[in-house]
């Protein structure tokens, strides 16, 4: 039995390797083209996921086989973590916020996810993140307390800002003084600062509290179940990002696009004006300018991603210019036709946001036409799963290819080498602090 099973899969690795062996020994050979024209059939035989990878990122051991030392029996004083921005920017600084905490021998208090601002709502922490489970889980790691003791609770904390501090700074010597003179503090992590001198036990609090103790409230894991059943399997979940705000905020001119479009770009511009002439090309050659849906198909079909995938739109409800992906990709599907419409329009930003995560690390495949909040915090999470089927296309090569004149076979050829090469090295894939490199 067993034999009979093992040579056939002997016989199919060892074509493959074969097979990939003269393509990597000859990029330009008419084998490789045929494979990039191949992505018009819906075999997809061989798209991208099935190039052998080198690289893969996985969660470091030192934090994920559990403590290091005992937590210190004195405190510094109480630290409660301030959060701005989208979900995934909170999400961020509070992982970033329990690192700090541990650095400075502090207590935790439960976060303010402060939303109103960009999402037009008022959900906190506990309406996104289970609590306990939080708690539970980041047990020994830091201290955390749901309350505060009764001689400290009246108190509006002493906010330290160091969203203002200029290049690296320390926790320790910036703010441990602020700590220990208040006893209370809130604080807005930086993104500057000397990660480098933190101790295992610090870096081990951060990982721990991003990757192993955060999940969703039961309420909304159900909503993101029920979503991620509706979708048809297998399926990739598709990033896009071209709404309105975000091509305005880019600072990119596009052309050919619908009326309705470029009225949309118009009123969410602010007083950035788009970029022209030798600017934009530099600009755009930057990786500046986020792909429309007509160049991100375009570099689907230069992976050989069947026309027939089934592609879950993890996006805003503003996307525009959607025609250019589902005019190639016929299977696409949007939460607001999946969800029944009550549902959909009871919802916010956040929770929106929460259902396109809870899709995205649960899909067989994910792409992201950007390097945003969603998309490193997707991509971590998914190595932490052992999903490794995770791509970042890369607008900046997009944009050298097209100005160098590429076309056709051609273009779709270096689209293919470039994030071949991005795929087999595991790039982009998994944010350092936390997970280490391994060899395949
Ligand atoms: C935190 O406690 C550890 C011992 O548990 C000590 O080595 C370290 O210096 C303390 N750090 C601060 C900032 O108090
Ligand atoms: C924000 O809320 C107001 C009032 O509820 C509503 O009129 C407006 O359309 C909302 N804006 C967005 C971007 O959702």
């Amino acid at each position: 039995m067993i034999a009979v099973s093992v040579k056939p899969l002997f016989i199919a690795i060892f074509t493959l390797s074969l097979f990939l062996a003269v393509i990597l020994l000859s990029p330009s050979t008419p084998l490789s083209s045929t494979l990039v024209s191949s992505s018009d059939s819906s075999t997809g035989k061989f798209d991208i996921w099935s190039v052998r990878r080198v690289v893969e990122w996985r969660p470091c051991r030192s934090w994920l086989q559990g403590r290091l030392n005992a937590l210190p029996v004195e405190s510094n004083g109480y630290i409660r973590v301030d959060c701005y921005g989208g979900l995934n920017q909170m999400r961020r600084d509070f992982c970033d916020g329990v690192g700090i905490a541990r650095l400075l021998n502090a207590t935790l208090v439960l976060p303010k996810f402060e939303a109103a601002a960009y999402w037009n709502e008022s959900s906190g922490f506990a309406d996104v993140f289970d609590v306990d489970y939080f708690i539970q889980h980041i047990n020994g790691f830091v201290k955390i307390v749901k309350e505060l003791p009764p001689d400290i609770a009246p108190k509006e904390p002493f906010h330290v800002d160091c969203s203002k501090r200029k290049g690296q700074f320390d926790y320790i010597e910036s703010v441990l003084p602020s700590l220990l003179e208040h006893r209370y503090i809130s604080i807005t992590p930086a993104m500057s600062q000397r990660r480098d001198r933190y101790p295992k036990y610090a870096k081990a609090a951060l990982c721990q509290a991003c990757y192993s103790s955060l999940r969703l409230t039961r309420s909304l894991k159900k909503k993101a179940s029920e979503l991620l059943e509706a979708i048809p399997k297998p399926f990739l979940s598709l990033h896009l990002r071209f709404e309105p705000d975000m091509v305005a905020y880019s600072q990119c001119e596009y052309s050919g696009l619908s009326p309705a479009s470029k009225e949309a770009i118009e009123a969410a511009r602010g007083d950035g004006k788009p970029w022209t002439g030798e600017l934009a090309r530099i600009w755009r050659e930057r990786g500046k300018c986020p792909l429309t849906p007509k160049e991100t198909a375009l570099i689907l079909q230069a992976l050989s991603i069947p026309a027939n995938t089934n592609i879950y739109l993890a996006a805003g409800d503003g996307l525009m210019e959607i025609e250019g992906l589902t005019s190639v990709y016929t299977k696409v599907f949007k939460k607001s036709a999946l969800l029944n419409g009550e549902d959909f329009t009871s919802m916010h930003g956040n929770t929106k946001a929460a259902l396109d995560y809870y899709v995205s690390i649960n899909s067989d495949s994910y792409m992201a036409t950007y390097f945003g909040n969603m998309d490193k915090m997707v991509a971590a999470m998914r190595a932490y799963k052992g999903l490794y089927k995770t791509l970042f296309l890369s607008r900046r090569a997009f944009a050298e290819l097209t100005f160098q004149g590429l076309k056709g076979k051609e273009l779709m050829q270096a689209l293919w080498t470039t994030h071949e090469q991005d795929f087999v090295m595991g790039r982009g894939s998994a944010l350092p602090d936390c997970f280490c490199e391994f060899k395949l």
